[in-house]
C-alpha cells in the first residue's frame, strides 16, 4: 500500500539521507506521493512533502539540506484524499508538534475529526491519517507523557494502520503502532529503522523485529519498548535474522525488479521446495481430517490457488478455489469446523484474503496460510503456516512468488498423494532437482524468443490468452502479467469457452495465446486453435519442445521442456509469458517494476 520509513541515531548522526534511502526502497509500494519530516537541530519540524515520485521530489525538495538526528518518511498510495501537495504525509497538528507517517485505513476518521474539529482543532487535508496527530495533540491536554497520549490516541482508532510518529515534546524518541498493515523494526549499528518492509533498511542491517497487531512503543537509548495494546502489557518479541542480503533486494544488474525475479525463479523454487519440506508437520492432518477445503487468494495469487484447484483433482483430491473477495457471497454462509481454507498471499496483507480467512476463522474453520513474508498478519490468523522462500519480491508484478506458490501447492497435493498410495516419487524428485534447471533453461531460450515476438505484440491492442485444465491458469496468469505491466488489453479464457462469444473479436492478425499441454485435451486445444486461425488469429503457442503438431499450426510458438504436460506444468509454462509481457512492457516504455495505479500489496478492501 504504501512505503513507511523512520531512523533513529544513537550517535546523534544526521539521518536525513537514510530516511530518503529507506523510502526510496520502499517506492514499490506506492508512489502517487512522498515526503519526509525531520526534528532539526534548531528544534522544529521541518516538514517537505509533495505529490510525484521521490526522485523528482528530491530535487524539487531538497531533501539533501534536511537535518537531525531523528525523521520519519512516507512513499503514499492513497485511499482517502486525491493526490496532492496536501494530502501526502507526513501528516501533522495544529502546533506542528507531532508528525505521523501512516499506512492503512482510519475507518472511524469522519467522526474523529467532527469531534477535533469541534474542539477547535484546524485540519489542512482530505486524508483519514491527519486525524491522527490531532488527536494525540488533543490527548496531551490531559496527559504529561506523551507516550499515554499516544496509546490512548491509538485505542480510539478503527481500522488499520502502521505509524511512526515523531515529536517536540519527547523529541528522542520514534513512537510506532502496528494494526493490520505491516510494520517492522531493524536494529542498526547504534540506529534503529521503523519501516513497511524489510528491503527499507537491509542494507545497514538483517536483524529485525517484526510488529504484531497491537503492537505500540518507541524506540530510543533505551533500546526498543513494546507494549501491545491488546494484552496490556510490555512485549517482547524476537529479533530475527532475515536471510535476504541487500544484493536480493537490489536489481542484481538487471534493469528491472521484474526481469531479476523472473531470472530468480529457479532458485526461488528450489529453496522454496526445500523450506516445504521442513514445514510439512500438521498439514496432511489438517487436510486429511477436512470435510470441504477452499483456497482462497486474489490477483496472481488466486491463479496459483486455481491451479491447486486443478493440480489436486487430478489425484482425487477436491478443493475449490475461490477470488478472495468473492468468498464470503460465495460461500460464506456454510462454512464450518470441518472445513479447511488454504489462504494464499506472498505478501500476507492483502485485506480482501485476510478478510476472507478471518471469516472462515470465526466460523471454525481451520487455516493454512502459504506466504512469503515472515510475520506477515496471515501468518497470525492461520493455524499452520508455510513460508516459501521466494525472496523479497519489489516487482509489483508477481512472478517468483506466483511460481513457488505452484510449488508449495505441488509439493504438498504429491506427499497427499503419496500417503494415499500414488507412485509420485518421479514426480517428487523432479520437482526437488530437475524443476529449477529445466526451468533455467526455459528462460534462456525462450526470453531470446520473446524479444523477437515484442516486435509485432507491442504494436497490438488486445490479444486472447486460451487454456484448458491444467492450462488455464497459465492462461489466466498470462493475461493478467500482460494486463498490469504492458497495458495490452488481454484476456485468459477457458479455449472450449472461447467459441461461445469471444472469438467474435477475432479477426486478422488477432494475437491468441495458446498453453498447450500433451494432456487430455491436447486435441480439444488443437480445435480451438482451428477456429481461432481460421478467422484470421495470429496464433503464438506455449508447448512442449518435442510437439510438433502443434508448431505446424503456430505462427510463432515457444517451447518448454518435455514432460511437463502434468501438476508441474505452471513451473516452465508461465515463464515465457511472464517473460513477453516483460518485454513488451519495456518496448511499449512502461515500467514494470512500477505499473500505474498498482501496489505491491493492497492492504485495503
Ligand atoms: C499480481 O501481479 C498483482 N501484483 C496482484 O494481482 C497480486 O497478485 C494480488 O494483489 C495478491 O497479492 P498477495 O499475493 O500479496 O495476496
Ligand atoms: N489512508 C492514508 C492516505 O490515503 C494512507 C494510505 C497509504 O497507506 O498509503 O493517505
Amino acid at each position: 500500500m504504501c512505503g513507511i520509513g523512520a531512523c533513529l541515531s544513537l550517535l546523534g548522526l544526521n539521518v536525513a539521507p537514510k530516511v530518503l534511502k529507506m523510502i526510496k526502497n520502499l517506492e514499490y509500494r506506492g508512489y502517487d506521493s512522498a515526503g519526509l519530516a525531520m526534528i532539526t537541530p534548531d528544534g522544529i519540524i521541518d516538514v517537505r512533502k509533495d505529490k510525484g515520485k521521490i526522485a523528482d521530489l528530491e530535487i524539487k525538495l531538497r531533501f539533501s539540506e534536511m537535518k537531525g538526528f531523528i525523521g520519519i518518511g512516507h512513499t503514499r498510495w492513497a485511499t482517502h484524499g486525491a493526490v496532492s501537495k496536501r494530502n501526502a504525509h507526513p501528516h501533522v497538528d495544529c502546533s506542528r508538534c507531532i508528525a505521523v507517517v501512516h499506512n492503512g485505513i482510519i475507518e472511524n476518521y469522519i467522526e474523529l475529526r467532527k469531534e477535533l474539529e469541534a474542539k477547535g482543532h484546524i485540519f489542512t487535508t482530505e486524508t483519514d491519517t491527519e486525524v491522527i496527530p490531532h488527536l494525540i495533540e488533543e490527548n496531551l491536554k490531559h496527559h504529561d507523557n506523551f507516550f499515554n497520549a499516544f496509546e490512548e490516541s491509538i485505542k480510539q482508532l478503527k481500522g488499520a494502520y502502521a505509524l511512526a510518529v515523531i515529536t517536540l515534546k519527547d523529541p528522542s524518541k520514534i513512537f510506532f503502532a502496528r494494526f493490520f498493515s505491516p510494520l517492522v523494526i531493524g536494529i542498526g549499528e547504534c540506529e534503529y529503522y521503523i519501516a513497511s518492509d524489510i528491503p527499507a533498511f537491509l542494507e545497514w542491517t538483517r536483524k529485525v523485529i517484526i510488529l504484531h497487531d497491537g503492537d505500540i512503543g518507541f524506540v530510543s537509548k533505551e533500546g526498543v519498548i513494546i507494549k501491545n495494546i491488546f494484552d496490556n502489557t510490555i512485549v517482547n518479541r524476537d529479533v530475527i535474522t532475515v536471510e535476504w542480503t541487500k544484493e536480493m533486494a537490489e536489481k542484481g544488474g538487471f534493469d528491472h525488479f521484474m526481469l531479476k525475479e523472473i531470472y530468480e525463479q529457479p532458485v526461488g523454487v528450489k529453496r522454496t521446495v526445500m523450506m516445504t519440506e521442513k514445514q510439512m508437520q500438521g498439514v496432511l492432518e489438517i487436510l486429511e481430517n477436512a470435510n470441504d477445503i477452499y483456497l482462497v487468494a486474489a490477483g496472481t495469487s488466486f491463479y496459483a490457488s486455481l491451479h491447486g484447484q486443478y493440480a489436486f483433482s487430478v489425484y482425487g483430491f477436491k478443493s475449490r478455489a475461490i477470488i478472495a473477495s468473492e468468498f464470503i457471497e460465495e460461500v460464506g454462509s456454510f462454512i464450518d469446523e470441518d472445513d479447511v481454507i488454504i489462504g494464499v498471499s506472498q505478501s500476507g496483507e492483502t485485506a480482501d484474503t485476510l478478510k476472507a480467512l478471518r471469516h472462515g476463522k470465526d466460523k471454525g474453520a481451520r487455516i493454512l496460510a502459504v506466504t512469503n513474508v515472515v510475520g506477515s498478519a496471515i501468518t497470525r490468523l492461520a493455524d499452520k503456516v508455510i513460508i516459501m522462500g521466494a525472496g523479497p519480491e519489489i516487482g509489483v508484478a508477481a512472478t517468483k512468488t506466483f511460481t513457488s506458490q505452484v510449488a508449495v501447492l505441488n509439493y504438498i497435493l504429491l506427499e497427499w498423494a503419496k500417503e494415499h498410495g500414488y507412485d509420485v516419487e518421479l514426480l517428487l524428485d523432479k520437482l526437488r532437482n530437475r524443476v529449477p534447471e529445466d526451468m533455467e533453461a526455459t528462460i534462456r531460450e525462450t526470453d531470446e524468443a520473446a524479444k523477437q515476438l515484442v516486435e509485432m505484440i507491442h504494436k497490438k491492442g488486445n490479444a486472447y490468452y486460451l487454456g484448458r485444465g491444467l492450462g488455464l491458469p497459465i492462461a489466466l496468469e498470462g493475461a493478467l502479467k500482460m494486463k498490469e505491466i504492458a497495458y495490452l488489453h488481454a484476456e485468459g479464457y477457458p479455449a472450449g469457452e472461447s467459441k461461445h462469444g469471444p472469438i467474435a473479436l477475432v479477426e486478422p492478425g488477432f494475437p491468441i495465446i495458446a498453453v498447450v499441454l500433451k494432456d487430455a485435451v491436447y486435441d480439444k486445444m488443437h480445435i480451438a486453435i482451428e477456429e481461432m486461425k481460421s478467422r484470421g488469429g495470429y496464433i503464438i503457442s506455449v508447448c512442449e519442445k518435442s510437439d510438433d503438431k502443434t508448431k505446424k499450426l503456430s505462427n510463432f510458438y515457444f517451447d518448454v521442456p518435455t514432460g511437463y504436460s502434468n501438476i508441474l506444468a505452471p513451473l516452465v509454462y508461465i515463464i515465457p509469458l511472464q517473460l513477453l509481457a516483460y518485454r513488451t512492457a519495456v518496448k511499449r516504455g512502461c515500467d514494470p517494476d512500477k505499473p500505474r495505479n498498482l501496489a505491491k500489496s493492497v492492504t485495503v478492501e
